[in-house]
């Protein structure tokens, strides 16, 4: 918890949103608009700025503790960067072991730059030669969807030490949970699909950093390539942020509660949570992390076993995302991650912790 300033539930509440004005609405609307009346204004066309994507951008940036740059997804937060930061020949390293689609931008869509790609599972071993030569280091952690850890601050003195940038996909921590860019990280991004905006109701991403340039670049990209925020998802998203402490808060209780219902269990293996003291990703997570979160994993016997789990509970729905109100699992191996046929990511929803136990224990059998 930071020492100074404004705490997580009162910079969630109130970031990014205007002094009072009598006569104004307490929050205000998107705003929808194509060109603007020229003149003096910041906006002249919708492509290039809107104030919906300033406000949100300042409630992100402010947590980042950095400049944010607002992108239509996740995914596009990851190509944009990219595609601004690399050059032809470039050696860029990513996690193995996180998000598959960043591992298959890199392979499919950027192949024409011929980059220098590898691939390093987040645990490491991350010897000299991985930085040697190296012009960008993509981390993720805890990595999706396996929660494992590593050392951004170590690895982002080694990477600045050979020359390289380091850029963190925060998804998974949400800038409550996680602050790289203070940790010595010169570039942070994350899926504000995820928890940030909580509801599974709206796709979002942004680039946060220190360096105004970068900031600029990324932005100017965006502007041309065209891939913009819409001004309603944009809304959506900051008047979803303003639960985010209460609802992460719940998550991380909720894990808690079921990491420890379920340990022991006959039916479960491979138990992970960086939350959970025992966990091998603890004492890395606890010193860079500010807060846990509601997504922990665990492994049952095999794909039909999970499907049975499934039929068997009345509050956990199968989806492919994590960071909702609602309790969901996710089989990983469906989409190809490269895990066991029964391994579950479970992200745990805002539902009553006794109710989320007794009904994962019965749906357990
Ligand atoms: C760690 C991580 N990064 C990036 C993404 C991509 O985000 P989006 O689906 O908003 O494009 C995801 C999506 O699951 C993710 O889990």
């Amino acid at each position: 918890m930071s020492t100074t300033g404004p705490g997580d539930g009162t910079r969630s509440v109130h970031g990014g949103h205007p002094p009072a004005v009598a006569g104004t609405p307490l929050l205000a609307g998107p705003v929808f608009a194509a060109p603007y009346h020229l003149g003096e204004g910041a906006d002249f066309y919708g492509r290039a700025g809107n104030p919906t994507w300033r406000a949100l951008e300042a409630a992100i940036g402010d947590l980042d503790g950095g400049r944010c740059v607002l992108l239509p997804s996740g995914m596009a937060a990851i190509s944009t960067l990219l595609r601004t930061l690399l050059r032809h020949g470039d050696t860029l390293v990513l996690p193995s072991d996180g998000y598959y689609a960043t591992r298959q931008l890199v392979r499919d869509e950027l192949a024409a730059l011929e980059l220098e790609v590898r691939e390093i599972p987040t645990p490491g071993p991350w010897t000299d030669e991985v930085f040697a030569g190296a012009a960008l280091v993509l981390l993720e952690t805890p990595s999706n969807p396996g929660l494992d850890v590593c050392d951004i601050a170590e690895l982002a003195e080694r990477a600045h030490a050979a020359g390289a940038l380091l850029a963190v996909d925060n998804t998974t921590a949400t800038p409550l949970g996680q602050r790289p860019l203070e940790l010595g990280a010169d570039v942070v991004l994350a899926s504000d699909t995820k928890a940030l905006a909580g509801h599974s109701d709206v796709l979002m991403g942004h680039v946060s950093t220190r360096d105004a340039e970068l900031a600029q670049r990324l932005e100017r990209a965006r502007t041309l390539s065209g891939a913009i925020p819409g001004p309603f998802e944009t809304w959506l998203v900051h008047r979803s942020m303003g639960t985010l402490d209460l609802r992460l808060a719940r998550q991380a209780e909720n894990a808690a509660a079921l990491v420890s219902a379920l340990r022991g269990h006959p039916a479960v293996g491979g138990l992970r949570w960086p939350g959970d003291p025992d966990d091998p990703s603890h004492a890395a997570a606890a010193r860079q992390m500010r807060r846990w979160n509601g997504v922990f994993r665990f492994e049952l016997a095999d794909a039909a076993a999970v499907e049975e789990f499934v039929r068997r509970s009345s509050l956990v729905v199968p989806a492919t995302s994590f960071g909702g109100l609602h309790s969901t699992v996710d089989r990983r191996a469906q989409w190809g991650d490269p895990v066991a046929p029964g391994f579950v990511r479970f992200s745990c929803g805002c539902e009553d912790s006794a109710d989320l136990v007794a009904d994962v224990l019965h749906a357990l059998g």
